[in-house]
């Protein structure tokens, strides 16, 4: 509308323009062109793992998790595409812990979980008074408002992707970092191992009625995540078995969703969803979204071409798709992929597109 006004109507008599600085009033059409460039935009970009294994390997060498100051004792190397984060809703970051090192206990109102890149069964994540090995490529849950730490009892070091959702409340949202510190270095371990999965399996505490309560000072409508370790040995056979037997998404290949344990439906999160994706039929479909997208690369290699350019990746690479940048993947031969994205918030608000591109 703006556009099309003669130019002179637009004008304001100095009067006008001293009322509106004095109160601190702006006219839409003064604003409305900087409106969505508070972030930056994202744009499609990808971490190589020898340079991220040589930025955790000389952090710790330097740093001992005990010399960070109280609260951000993580040791962790972030990948910086948006402001602080690899985008303005999902945070990753690469965490290690030397052996015999603890990663303190805390717990946030940020929803995070764990996906094991060099792990060891007495690597152990303890959430909830449970302590959850961490075996390569296992996923972890570490819900909002649950207590958690890492335990390094092994004799390796042990590497993890860290995933949460903090930009979308510091950045984007503007919100408050809603944390606390245990008192105690490691929480006490109160249940025995397996005790959260055992309670989501398909026999469930007879005559409880899911309260729908969230945890900590929080209210909301979203069933709860629960603590929970989704075992790579159990998601890769499922996913196989898939692959045997069903054909691919043309855009996503064989795909399977980290269900919240609580539902048994995606999203994972409120805020975040997850899948195992396996690639295995040559080049898949261009699509695009307004979600973001950002990989994990379990195993394999290839490339997934976005808006036109080719993000060449190998194993335990790290990649974003920005929203609406139309892109295909193109494994050389079998890859599998952790595909991770926003769409569920972009779902809360009926505002989730998607579209393929023929061609
Ligand atoms: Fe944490
Ligand atoms: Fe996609």
């Amino acid at each position: 509308m703006a556009e099309q006004e003669p130019e002179e109507l637009l004008e304001l008599s100095s009067d006008t323009r001293s009322t509106l600085e004095q109160h601190n009033l702006r006219p839409l059409w003064e604003v409305e062109d900087d409106m969505g460039h508070l972030l930056d935009d994202l744009e499609a970009d990808i971490w190589k793992w020898e340079d991220i294994q040589a930025a955790i390997d000389g952090i710790e060498a330097d740093v001992p998790i005990a010399d960070l100051p109280p609260g951000f004792q993580r040791r962790v190397a972030v990948p910086i595409n948006a402001e602080h984060a690899i985008s303005n809703t999902i945070y990753v970051g690469v965490q290690t812990v030397s052996p015999g090192e603890t990663a303190p206990s805390h717990r946030h109102a940020a929803s995070a979980l764990r996906f094991t890149i060099d792990g060891h069964e007495d690597m152990k994540t303890v959430v909830a008074g449970e302590e959850f090995p961490m075996k390569d490529n296992d996923l972890v849950t570490t819900p909002q408002w649950e207590w958690h730490d890492h335990v390094n009892d092994s004799d390796e070091t042990a590497a993890w992707l860290d995933v949460l959702d903090l930009p979308l409340f510091l950045d984007t949202l503007n919100n408050t970092h809603v944390f606390e510190n245990h008192e105690l270095e490691r929480q006490p371990v109160t249940k025995s191992q397996g005790y959260w999965a055992s309670q989501y399996g398909r026999g469930r505490p007879a005559g409880e009625q899911k309260d729908g309560s969230i945890p900590g000072p929080f209210e909301g409508n979203q069933e709860p995540t629960p603590p929970y370790r989704f075992g790579w040995d159990e998601m890769e056979a499922s996913l196989r078995q898939r692959a045997d037997n069903d054909e691919p998404d043309p855009y996503d290949g064989y795909s399977l969703a980290y269900v919240n344990p609580a539902t048994g439906e995606e999203p994972l999160f409120p805020t975040m969803s997850f899948r195992a994706q396996l690639l295995n039929d040559g080049p898949t479909d261009a699509h695009f979204h307004n979600a973001t997208e950002v990989y994990f690369v379990i195993e394999g290699e290839g490339a997934t071409h976005v808006d036109g350019e080719a993000l060449e990746w190998g194993q335990w690479d790290i990649f974003v798709v920005p929203p609406d940048a139309p892109h295909h993947h193109e494994p050389d031969d079998e890859a599998i992929l952790l595909g991770m994205t926003d769409r569920p918030i972009l779902e809360a608000m009926n505002f989730y597109a998607e579209a393929g591109i023929d061609g």
